[in-house]
């Protein structure tokens, strides 16, 4: 059983890191909401000081956290996610930032109440074994992208890190493993050759795609939505690969590109048909 023998349907929803036009990205307020809006849910997995792998997208604390404030406490000059423990990390709220960024105007239009939002503060980083609980509960398969942690000294062991996560919480068939680093891949299927793993592109296309694919052992391609056309759609198909494109906010384009043969797409609005 992998990924996509879990999921029936044609033309598959992906909640781009949980329902992030409505709730604070990537926390249990954006997964919980997504909940009957999608098939499956996109996550971003960065490692902490302590080599913990947690959900979160960027690199640094910056944009999404109070870890200005909350780093100057813990005397912490660094807003790195990697230079933080768990425990620190845990101090943080990860949610208030959407009071004040509204990152989708979904505020300002009325569509989310700021009560709504407020009523679910704070919200704690999640760690992937959290939020992979929630998911065996939930029955809701992830799409486990893991950031690029080159230059880090987990660099090396990411992959098998994450690995004894999907193992501990016996999540594996309902787990897609992606990452724009495509090494960690060759890695997966070296050391889980039976978790299902994507390779995610947002600028060109690897050389010789089709041979790629096959070389790494995938069973999608994700590409940005930019350099999706109909030919690639066709091509993927016909050679028996998924293509799951990102991020495709616009109905009508949503709409095309599985006319086109897209077997999911991943969006910041996900609902179901
Ligand atoms: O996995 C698709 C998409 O999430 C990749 O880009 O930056 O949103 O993680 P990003
Ligand atoms: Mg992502």
């Amino acid at each position: 059983m992998t990924f996509f023998d879990r999921i029936s349907a044609d033309h598959l929803i992906g909640a781009h890191r949980g329902f992030r036009a409505f709730r604070p990205e990537n926390t249990l307020s954006a997964f919980t909401a997504s909940l009957g809006r999608c098939h499956f849910v996109e996550i971003d997995v960065q490692l902490t000081k302590d080599g913990i792998p947690v959900v979160f997208h960027d690199s640094t604390l910056k944009r999404t956290t109070d870890a200005p404030l909350v780093g100057k406490r813990l005397r912490l000059h660094s807003l790195r996610i990697n230079a933080w423990t768990l425990d620190q990390l845990k101090e943080l709220d990860a949610g208030s930032w959407f009071l004040t960024s509204d990152p989708f105007s979904t505020l300002a239009s009325g569509l989310v109440s700021q009560e709504t939002i407020q009523a679910q503060l704070p919200q704690k980083i999640l760690t992937l074994t959290e939020m992979l609980n929630w998911a065996m509960r939930h029955k809701m398969p992830v799409n486990v992208e893991i950031k690029d942690q080159s230059g880090s000294k987990f660099d090396k062991n990411v992959v098998s890190i994450v690995l004894e996560v999907i193992q501990a919480t016996a999540t594996a068939p309902q787990i897609l493993i992606s990452s724009f680093n495509h090494d960690y891949l060759f890695q997966c299927k070296a050391l889980a050759p039976h978790i299902s793993v994507a390779v995610l592109q947002s600028d060109q296309h690897p050389p010789e795609l089709i041979r790629y694919l096959q070389a790494i052992g995938a069973s999608a391609y994700h590409p940005a939505d930019a350099i999706t056309d109909s030919a690639l759609i066709r091509m993927l198909r016909a050679a028996g690969f998924g293509i799951n494109v990102y991020t495709v906010n616009d109905k009508e384009r949503q709409r095309q590109l599985f006319a086109d043969g897209a077997t999911a797409i991943i969006t910041d609005f996900p609902e179901l048909p």
